[in-house]
């Protein structure tokens, strides 16, 4: 008896769903630009698309990752890359380099950091950073994931309302807002040496200005733990510059 086309269907779907068990990340660029996203795997996961891709505005993109995947993704704009895929970034570039391939971006940048579950555990945690400084709003929403399940955002420009000591400018333009870690590069705002500690560590001035504009996203290192969010969901949608 042949197998009706709709049976076929039906068949391939659920092999294809059950097949699937890592995590769907859908990757929009709601900016009125092109931004080239860079991504990272954390040690000893892989590096997903080669690290980096270009997306035209109002464009999107799927990309699958493994289960318990773990890394990051950011945001790099104003972009010129030649046909070898050398060239620059005006801000989150890594190395001149289109893909790339393990090198994390230039700082400032926001970045997405995620763990999509650990043998330990099969929740999902994820974040959005201002630890290195804010270059693009960005959001982080889960799909098909149940009650609890939180926004990770920083939907505000920051550039805008950046501090005069913190601004990266290209060509006149703020392009990027550095983290007070970045500008400083003292212990006490990195939280590093005598500072390496939530008691000792305690946000800074600008820390309290990222929190008040962006409170969804992680401003210092030991910020309070509301700007990690978990889940368990099947896929995650990562916009550059939101709709607010
Ligand atoms: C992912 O973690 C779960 C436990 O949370 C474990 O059962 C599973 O084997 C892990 N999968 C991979 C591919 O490491």
């Amino acid at each position: 008896m042949p197998i009706s086309p709709f049976l076929f269907f039906f068949l391939y779907l659920f092999i294809s769903l059950s097949l699937a068990d890592g995590t769907q990340l859908i990757i929009v660029n709601h900016c009125k630009e092109s931004i080239w996203p860079g991504t990272l795997g954390t040690v000893g996961h892989q590096t997903p698309k080669d690290g980096g891709f270009h997306l035209h505005s109002g464009e999107q993109i799927v990309m699958e990752v493994p289960e318990n995947w773990s890394g990051r993704i950011w945001g790099r704009q104003g972009c010129c890359f030649d046909e070898t895929g050398k060239g620059s970034c005006q801000t989150g570039d890594c190395a001149g380099l289109l893909y790339c391939r393990g090198t994390g971006g230039k700082p400032p940048a926001t970045l997405v950091e995620m763990t999509l579950g650990t043998p330990k555990s099969a929740l999902h945690y994820y974040d959005v950073s201002l630890v290195d400084g804010f270059n693009l709003p960005v959001s982080m929403i889960p799909v098909g994931g149940s009650i609890g399940c939180g926004v990770a955002a920083c939907e505000a420009d920051l550039n805008a309302c950046c501090p005069k000591n913190l601004v990266v400018e290209q060509g006149g333009k703020v392009v990027g807002c550095k983290s007070a870690c970045l500008a400083a590069r003292s212990d006490r705002y990195c939280c590093t040496g005598d500072f390496a500690s939530p008691n000792s560590c305690r946000p800074t001035v600008f820390a309290h200005l990222f929190k008040a504009i962006c409170p969804r996203a992680y401003s210092y290192a030991y910020d309070d733990s509301t700007a990690l969010k978990k889940c368990r969901a099947p896929r995650y949608v990562i916009t550059f510059c939101p709709p607010k």
